[in-house]
């Protein structure tokens, strides 16, 4: 009999999300408080411009007071320092997101500390990674804290599992290790972290009750790297050839989708699963800063 996973839907639960956050968005503007989020494009990257355009999309139909600052690729680190330091100022912000990656002749690290940890809405500043890491309570890197609420979603269960993370970025795999590790509630997993120089990774993966592939690297997942009836999550969001396309290119993920089907248990699909929930976490994010300058 054919396996049939089930297929874990992004838009399903970035959708419930996203009516939760209007419930809180109204008790908001009962206070006078509209979320505000500003983001900050540097160049003309065109993954990044895709990227900016549905953030500022979806706040806009949330209610969000949303400004995109679309700057030139020549722009100097001392200028978008400056412009940082306006947005830490301005009350009626309260998330700045600045798109990554910036020119090669700006520091991102320089300008993700430079962002009011208040508002790191990201969860990229150095104080967010830290309260992460120690359990406290802070702002979450999306697309980690995304894939939670996905495993939350459809009531998959993280204690006592086996848990692989592929990659080591400091956006997914660093921060996804480290929830998956934590002593609550989808936490409490044993966590195997494998990258670029992990001899026969396969070793690993095929351990993976849950498998979280984070590489970057388009179909890198196939079928004999993962165990039968593992649940798996794709990070990846690829752009690769496809002349038979009128747009020249198709969306992939991490894992090789058709490859995996019948063996997996449960699997994110690529594109509609953890992509989508990346922004809903952001808006998730906004809302949590515009409720906390309330206290
Ligand atoms: N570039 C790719 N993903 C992200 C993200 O989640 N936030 C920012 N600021 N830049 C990114």
């Amino acid at each position: 009999m054919p396996n049939s996973p089930l297929i874990l839907s992004g838009k399903a639960v970035s959708a419930a999300i996203k009516e939760d956050l209007m419930l809180r968005i109204k008790k908001l503007a009962e206070q006078g408080i509209k979320p505000g989020l500003t983001a900050v494009l540097v160049g003309e990257d065109p993954a990044s411009q895709v990227y900016v355009r549905s953030k500022e999309r979806q706040s806009v139909q949330l209610g969000f007071k949303s400004i995109v600052m679309r700057l030139d690729a020549s722009t100097t680190q001392e200028e978008l320092l400056r412009i940082v330091e306006a947005l830490n100022q301005d009350a009626s912000v309260h998330g700045i997101l600045v798109q990554l990656p910036l020119p090669a002749h700006i520091d991102d690290q320089l300008i993700i500390e430079a962002i009011d940890p208040e508002k790191d809405v990201d969860g990229f500043h150095p104080i967010s990674v830290g309260k992460l890491v120690l359990g406290l309570d802070g702002f979450v890197s999306c697309t980690p804290a995304g894939i939670l609420e996905i495993l939350r979603y459809y009531n998959i269960q993280t204690e006592g599992k086996h848990v692989v993370v592929v990659g080591r970025s400091n956006i997914v795999g660093k921060p996804m290790a480290n929830l998956m590790i934590q002593k609550r509630s989808m936490g409490n997993a044993t966590v195997t972290l494998v990258h670029t120089r992990t001899p026969d990774m396969g070793v690993h993966t095929r351990q993976a009750d849950i498998l979280i592939a984070a590489a970057g690297v388009p179909e890198f997942i196939g079928a004999d790297m993962v165990k039968a009836g593992a649940v798996v999550i794709d990070v990846g969001i690829n752009r690769v050839d496809d002349a038979s396309l009128e747009k020249g290119y198709r969306l992939t993920g991490d894992v090789n989708y058709e490859a995996v089907l019948d063996k997996v248990s449960a699997i994110t699909p690529v594109p509609g699963g953890v992509g989508v929930m990346t922004i809903a976490m952001l808006l998730s994010n906004t809302v949590k800063s515009a409720e906390n300058s309330l206290k």
